[in-house]
């Protein structure tokens, strides 16, 4: 079944440039293979992706991606089935949410089409309408 799932997460320490480039990287190569596409959000602290596939490969993909020591606090957001793919051309679209330029492609995308939920929670993390709770990073 093609599902499309959403993750929020906080980054345990701010990523560099170049470090997002080799999660970048990283993400293509695993999901070329395994035909996983989406987008990857990042505001400076908080993640949010949207992953698309076969639930049984995304839900594998998700443990890895929680145990990853670069991020904490991540909570799955939805889990929904769909007909077909929001962003089959991106084995992992990445965009950081503080570059004008960028957050533009966020809502081009947004407007071409129907506006899935995917968009509308991408768009609403964009511009810092989504509350992530920190309580958690206290320590
Ligand atoms: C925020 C975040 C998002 C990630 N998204 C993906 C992803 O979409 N696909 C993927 O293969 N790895 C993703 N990873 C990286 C995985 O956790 C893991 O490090 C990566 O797959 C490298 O695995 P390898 O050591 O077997 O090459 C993500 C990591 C973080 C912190």
């Amino acid at each position: 079944m093609l599902v499309e799932f959403i993750y929020t997460s906080t980054a345990t320490a701010p990523l560099q440039w170049t470090e997002l480039e080799v999660l970048r990287h990283e993400c293509e190569r695993r999901n070329q293979l395994e035909k996983i596409t989406g987008m990857l959000l990042y505001d400076g602290k908080h993640f949010m992706q949207v992953l698309e596939g076969e639930e049984k490969k995304i839900l594998a993909l998700f443990n890895w991606i929680k145990a990853d020591p670069r991020h904490k606090n991540v909570e799955a957001v939805i889990n929904n089935p769909i007909d077909k793919r929001n962003f089959s051309d991106w084995s992992m679209g990445l965009i950081t949410c503080d570059e004008k330029t960028q957050l533009q492609t966020v809502t081009e995308l947004r407007g071409k089409r129907k506006k899935p939920l995917s968009y509308e929670l991408l768009y609403a993390f964009a511009h810092h309408e989504i509350e992530i709770d920190d309580m958690l990073d206290a320590d």
